[in-house]
C-alpha cells in the first residue's frame, strides 16, 4: 500500500517544530509501524536528509520505550497494542497518517518523536520499589500469598511505563502509571511495610513533575497498551488516604 505521512520534525527541544509530509511507498501490511518508519527514514538517509528520530528498544511490546501519537491516538488505532506491535494492515491504501510525539509539558521533546520521560524514573525513585530486607529467596510454596492477590498484583505489574496514559489525558495526569506501581507493591506482603510512604511520596513526586490531576475521563485506560484498569487509581486513593490519616510526611 502507499501512504502519506505527516510527521512532527523538531531538531531539539529548544527549536521550533513543524509537520513534514513524506510518501511511504510499497508498505507491506506485515510491517510494524516502527518498521514502516525505518523504511521511510532509510529513504531520507539515501536522499541526504536526516532520518526521523523515534524511540524503541524491545519491539515486542514489553519495554515501554516506543510510543507516538498516530492520528491523534496514543499508540495508534488498535486497543491494547504498543506502536511497535501495531501492524500496517490496520491502515488502508491511500491513507494519510499523522505521527506526533507525546504531548505533555512533563515529557519535553528531545528530537522529532522522542520525548524525555525522565519524570517517570524520578517517580519510581521516590518510592516505586521494596527497600526493606526481605531475606533470601524462600520456597515459593511457603509464601502466604493468595492466588487472587498474585493475579491482581501481576495485572498491575503489567504497566510498562510507556506514558500513553499521560499523552491521552487532557489533564496530562500520570495517575494510572503511579496507581499501577503503588497497587502492584501494596498487594504483596513484601511491599506492605512501605505502602503508606510509597503512596505519599510517589504522588508528591508526580505533582512536583507537573503532571495534572485525575478527573475521571478514563482516556488513560482506553489508551493503555497493557489495558491497566482505572480501578488501580481507586486503590491508590485508598493507600494515599491511609498515609494521610497516619500522618506520613
Ligand atoms: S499505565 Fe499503561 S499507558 Fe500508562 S505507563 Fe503504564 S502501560 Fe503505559
Ligand atoms: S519498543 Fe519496547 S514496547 Fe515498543
Amino acid at each position: 500500500m502507499n501512504l502519506t505521512l505527516h510527521v512532527w520534525r523538531q531538531k531539539s527541544g529548544a527549536k521550533e517544530g513543524r509537520m513534514e509530509r513524506y510518501d511511504a511507498k510499497d508498505v507491506s501490511g506485515d510491517m510494524s509501524f516502527l518498521e514502516m518508519l525505518d523504511v521511510v527514514s532509510e529513504g531520507l538517509i539515501a536522499a541526504g536528509q536526516e532520518p526521523i528520530a523515534f524511540d524503541y528498544d524491545c519491539r515486542e511490546g514489553i519495554c515501554g520505550t516506543c510510543g507516538v501519537m498516530i492520528n491523534g491516538l496514543a499508540h495508534g488505532p488498535v486497543r491494547g497494542t504498543t506502536c511497535c506491535q501495531l501492524h500496517m494492515r490496520s491502515f488502508q491504501d491511500g491513507d494519510h497518517i499523522t505521527v506526533e510525539p507525546w504531548r505533555a509539558a512533563s515529557f519535553p521533546v528531545v528530537k522529532d518523536l522522542v520525548v524525555d520521560r525522565g519524570a517517570f524514573d524520578r517517580i519510581i525513585q521516590s518510592g516505586g520499589y521494596v527497600g526493606v530486607n526481605t531475606g533470601g529467596a524462600p520456597d515459593g510454596n511457603t509464601l502466604p500469598i493468595p492466588q487472587s492477590a498474585q493475579e491482581a498484583a501481576m495485572d498491575a505489574a503489567a504497566c510498562i511505563g510507556c506514558g500513553a496514559c499521560v499523552a491521552a489525558c487532557k489533564n496530562a495526569s500520570a495517575m494510572l502509571f503511579v496507581s499501577a506501581k503503588v497497587a502492584h507493591l501494596a498487594m504483596l506482603p513484601q511491599g506492605q511495610p512501605e505502602a503508606k510512604a510509597r503512596a505519599r511520596h510517589m504522588v508528591a513526586q508526580h505533582d512536583a513533575e507537573g503532571f495534572g490531576s485525575c478527573t475521571n475521563y478514563f482516556e488513560c485506560e482506553a489508551a493503555c497498551p497493557k489495558e491497566i484498569s482505572v480501578k488501580h487509581i481507586a486503590i491508590l486513593n485508598h493507600e494515599y488516604a491511609k498515609a494521610m490519616l497516619a500522618g506520613v510526611e
